[in-house]
């Protein structure tokens, strides 16, 4: 009946007095790469740990694959989570490390799928170096490998950027987007629009424990919006902007100029700035994240689709 490889029905959670996910209902379909964005607190962790067989839902179901999960479900052989932070042997090298984690989960090493886990976290001839030498994104990548080892259909990544400079956050989206290429579901969380938004194919966005609005990316943040440029010229700009399809209202403010998007992205308006020679010094979403979720919240009490669009969160360095 259904082939659902994540389905959370009408979940909620709650430890003592504290109420962390209300009324939760969303699903991800195999080939996937969902976001789950909310601000701090929204939730997100709650409810990964209950998909997980981690927590006990105090009403309502979490199925993997059609089955609902409990603690020890055989389904949840199938995923590959990242909950918590990975912790390696420093002294041991990348290799060896996934090595000695694989055979205590009682496998051989010559079963794991060890050639597209490399070729995936893209470690290169660091993986033989011992761990303690490694960046931050070099650990998260050398977790992730851990993770492709036992070939998961799904994998379940808690805030997979947290603690990474821009960087390493851009090495973890190609990351992703290979395992996507190799027909992975993903769903990840996040409280970075601009992050899921480069990341992911659909988004479930919650808040308050509660769902606020879920469906494509493209349908959600993709196509509409206004940024704040600032350039060298704010009159050539603004002409040049101008001539722009994708272009709606321009605006002065303070330095800079507000720009409406009609249809297209910020890269376009970055691309059109360039293009005509003009130095870009910011180019920005116009409003924050919180605000987004705020005024969302305030538009859609049910928690039904948006009438328009989310705006963006971060800014982007083009
Ligand atoms: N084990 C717990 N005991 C008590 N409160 C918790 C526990 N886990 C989470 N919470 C609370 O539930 C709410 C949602 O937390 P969480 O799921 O971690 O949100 P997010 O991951 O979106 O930041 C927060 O108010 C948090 O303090
Ligand atoms: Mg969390």
């Amino acid at each position: 009946m259904t082939d659902s490889v994540v389905r959370v029905d009408q979940l909620w959670k709650s430890f003592g007095e504290v109420s962390a996910v209300e009324d939760l209902s969303f699903s991800v379909e195999r080939g996937q790469v969902c976001g789950l964005l909310g601000p701090n607190g929204a939730g997100k962790t709650t409810s990964l740990r209950v998909l997980m067989g981690l927590e006990r839902p105090s009403r309502g179901t979490a199925a993997l694959f059609g089955t609902e999960v409990r603690p020890g479900s055989r389904e949840l052989l199938r995923v590959g989570a990242m909950v918590e932070q990975a912790a390696f042997v420093p002294h041991l090298s990348g290799m060896l490390n996934l090595r000695l984690w694989w055979e205590a989960h009682g496998g051989h090493i010559r079963d794991a799928d060890l050639d597209t886990a490399l070729g995936i976290a893209d470690l290169g001839t660091a993986i033989d170096r011992k761990v303690r030498t490694y960046s931050q994104g070099m650990k998260q990548r050398l977790g992730f490998a851990r993770l492709l080892l036992a070939r998961p259909e799904l994998l379940v990544l808690d805030e997979p950027t947290n603690g990474l400079d821009p960087g390493e956050i851009r090495d973890i989206r190609e990351l992703i987007g290979r395992l996507t290429a190799e027909g992975a579901t993903v769903l990840l969380s996040s409280h970075h629009l601009s992050e899921v938004e480069q990341t992911c194919s659909h988004l479930v966005v919650m808040n308050h424990g509660r769902l606020i609005t879920s469906g494509t990316v493209s349908s959600l943040v993709g196509t509409a919006g206004s940024v704040y440029v600032e350039v060298d010229d704010r009159e050539r700009a603004r002409a040049v902007l101008d001539a722009l399809a994708i272009v709606g209202k321009i605006a002065s403010q303070g330095d800079g100029l507000v720009v409406d998007l009609r249809d297209g992205r910020r890269s376009d308006v970055a691309a059109a700035l360039f293009g005509a020679g003009l130095r870009v010094e910011t180019i920005a979403p116009t409003q924050q994240l919180e605000d987004a979720f705020l005024e969302l919240l305030e538009m859609q009490p049910g928690g039904a689709g948006p009438a328009g669009s989310l705006p963006r969160a971060e800014q982007e360095t083009p």
